[in-house]
């Protein structure tokens, strides 16, 4: 057994290779009593793992109970399958945190069916795709998709069962069922003269996403994250920081729903019903974070002639169905009314361009471009707080 030990700020990732049995155990216990003094994250990297013994778990367990004295955690990660049985067997699947290692994929040979911002999706086989991320994306975003997608599909979301996470290269990617069907931008530029049928159905999908209440906390709290995104945005004077906060804390904690990237393109339409897809960004929070993000995309952008290339709709069509959808998504409400409504919308619109600003997602000419609309969304008086 050998141990490869990295330590980076208050992480300290161990690699491990061989057989985690008797001989093995006291190395691993002597770095747990003597090395983890000043360590708040410890990982334990069990690629080249290929045996664990029952004095090996004990030694895991004790690595536990040391990190929660220390107030940090352990992860394990690249679990082999045998090893992740093993855990499973013995019941440790239920106290330990860990990742099984990825499956190795080459896409040589397959089919690609779409390209998004963040990955491509290729064909596998007749039941099943992958979305394969750029390099760019974070392993640890792949994985928090994964999770959110799996834990919305058993909150009653309709989406497609998600699978293993797999590796090709230095990229992620997500094994999924694959929907053999247009996405919603697709099937309304195909079916133009059935506009006014589908903005109903649209509308009536995003009311169910909108009303589940989850029964897990996975979701993250869509105001928190706000209230981080606001703190982390450097071209906000203290006064503008404080009136943002302030409104967003005051908004109703419904604990509902929400996806934030919520338009068409986003979702697919299968057969008579809806399903949806990209779920890395799901949240629970008030509907108005998903419409301030279906407004961006589909009158803003749609006004800058981008709203086809970002989602597969035309922009025409685009500025059409926002314009049905927010009528029909509020009952018809008068034009004074509906002003109220654009306003709050607008505020959480927003934000949402906060959070992309910070990504600097759509590169360095939308950076620029979306920090003037940010001003233009929020209320005159914003911009003059000093
Ligand atoms: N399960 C699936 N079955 C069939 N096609 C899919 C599936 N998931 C994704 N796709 C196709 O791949 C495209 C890109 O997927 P997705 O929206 O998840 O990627 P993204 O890179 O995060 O996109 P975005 O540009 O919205 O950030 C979709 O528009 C759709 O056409
Ligand atoms: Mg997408």
């Amino acid at each position: 057994m050998k141990l490869d030990t990295t330590v980076e700020n208050a992480c300290m990732t161990v690699r491990l290779s061989g057989r985690l049995a008797v001989d093995a155990a006291p190395v691993l216990e002597e770095l747990i009593d003597h090395q983890l003094a000043n360590i708040k994250e410890l990982i334990l990297d069990f690629g080249g793992v290929d045996y664990v013994s029952s004095v090996g778990l004990r030694a895991i367990l004790k690595a536990q109970q040391k990190m929660k004295d220390l107030h940090g955690s352990l992860q394990l990660k690249n679990v082999t399958k045998p090893i992740a049985d093993l855990f499973e067997m013995t019941g440790l699947d239920r106290i330990l945190h860990f990742e099984r290692k990825p499956r190795t994929l080459s896409i040589d040979g397959l089919e690609l069916i779409a390209k998004g911002a963040n990955g491509e999706c290729y064909k596998i086989d007749e039941e099943t795709v992958v979305k394969l991320y750029f390099d760019f994306v974070k392993e640890a975003s792949a994985l928090k998709e994964k999770e959110l997608a799996k834990q919305a599909f058993v909150a009653g979301v309709p989406t497609p069962i998600s699978f293993d996470v797999v590796e090709c290269g230095n990229r992620r990617g997500i094994l999924y069922e694959m929907i053999k069907a247009d996405t919603l931008s697709k099937y309304i530029e195909k079916n133009v003269d059935r506009l006014d049928a589908v903005v109903e159905m649209y509308v009536t999908f995003c009311k169910q996403i909108h009303s589940i209440v989850p029964t897990t906390n996975i979701f993250p709290d869509a105001v928190t994250l706000a209230c981080g995104y606001v703190d982390a945005c450097e071209f906000f004077n203290d006064r503008q920081r404080a009136f943002l906060k302030d409104r967003l804390l005051l908004t109703q904690r419904q604990g509902t729903l929400i996806h934030w990237d919520l338009h068409p393109g986003n979702i697919m339409m299968q057969g008579d019903s809806l399903c949806l897809i990209d779920m890395g960004d799901m949240a629970v929070g008030t509907p108005y974070f998903d419409l301030g993000q279906i407004k961006q995309v589909l009158h803003y952008y749609a006004g800058l002639g981008l709203c086809y290339k970002f989602t597969g709709l035309g922009d025409a069509n685009a500025m059409r169905v926002w314009e049905k959808f927010v009528a029909s998504y509020f009952d018809h409400p008068d034009s004074e009314a509906l002003a109220v409504i654009e306003e709050n919308i607008d505020f959480y619109r927003a934000i949402k361009n906060v959070f992309l600003y910070l990504c600097n997602s759509g590169g360095e000419t939308m950076r620029s471009r979306r920090k003037d609309f940010i001003f233009q969304m929020l209320p005159k008086e914003f911009a003059q707080l000093k």
